[in-house]
């Protein structure tokens, strides 16, 4: 396990830990200076590309978005998350893991699933690929998107699932949407990181989608905080832009390419 890895699962009871997902090079480079982790997120399926569910999203894609991830994370750790279908049985993952570690040098996987993939995240720890749990609601294979741990029988699946994914050698796990007395008993139960979306500030870290913090994104979930409206901020810039085009007040001289001095 590298140094990173290790820093991070210490900072359990001690320092809340920081996670926003990224899909390339200049917003992750923002990132890196205030995160632990930064998650190429396969919601990158919505957000960007405005698919139904993230079943859609391909490898080539989450590579590709990873790669350019990738140039702008220097210091925090870098996760992928591993898309629907590319890890269905331990030699289907490790192949497709393997070949995202090599091509966007991030520094492990995030797969959704308990007691199901445990046999592919062992054969992943045995290799030493540092894996991340995914617990709660599951976008890439729940049919209906409910709050996870009101049931007796769901209570006790979730606290199965995250000890053993403990056990098969998960460095941490995110909890989406799990009821906040399940998420207490869930951090406590474990020695490894809970990291929340919508699951309460029981958990040792919290991670939001980018594009929902800066009011990039259509989001109507209550557990999304907007920081900051930059859809607002760029509408008013175009607008501004658009009317010094038309009354050819931009570009001066000086934005002239001939003029430029390099
Ligand atoms: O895909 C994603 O962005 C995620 C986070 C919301 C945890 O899995």
């Amino acid at each position: 396990m590298s140094k990173k890895i290790k820093d991070l699962i210490k900072k359990k009871n001690k320092s809340k830990i920081v996670c926003l997902t990224a899909y390339s090079k200049k917003i992750a480079s923002i990132l890196d200076n205030h995160c632990d982790i930064v998650l190429v997120g396969d919601s990158l399926g919505s957000v960007l590309y405005s698919y139904k569910s993230t079943k859609e999203v391909t490898l080539e894609t989450m590579i590709n978005h990873s790669k350019s991830v990738r140039l702008g994370v220097k210091k925090s750790i870098m996760i992928v998350d591993m898309p629907y279908n590319t890890y269905r049985n331990p030699r289907e993952a490790l192949k497709n893991v393997k070949l995202v570690m090599k091509k966007t040098k991030c520094d492990g996987v995030k797969l959704e699933g308990g007691k199901k993939i445990i046999p592919v995240i062992k054969s992943l720890t045995k290799n030493k690929i540092p894996v991340m749990g995914h617990v709660g609601i599951l976008p890439q294979t729940d049919k209906k998107f409910s709050f996870k741990g009101k049931k007796k029988k769901e209570i006790n699946k979730i606290l199965n699932d995250t000890k053993l994914l403990e056990t098969a050698g998960a460095f941490s796990i995110v909890l989406e949407c799990v009821e906040t007395k399940l998420s207490k008993q869930i951090t406590k139960n474990i020695n490894i990181p809970t990291i929340g979306i919508g699951s309460s500030s029981n958990c040792d870290g919290q991670v939001l989608v980018i594009d929902d913090l800066i009011g990039m994104s259509d989001s109507k979930f209550k557990f999304v905080k907007k920081y900051v409206d930059t859809s607002k901020i760029i509408n008013s810039a175009v607008k501004k832009y658009k009317n010094e085009v038309k009354n050819k007040l931009f570009p001066k001289a000086k934005h002239s390419f001939a003029n430029l001095k390099y």
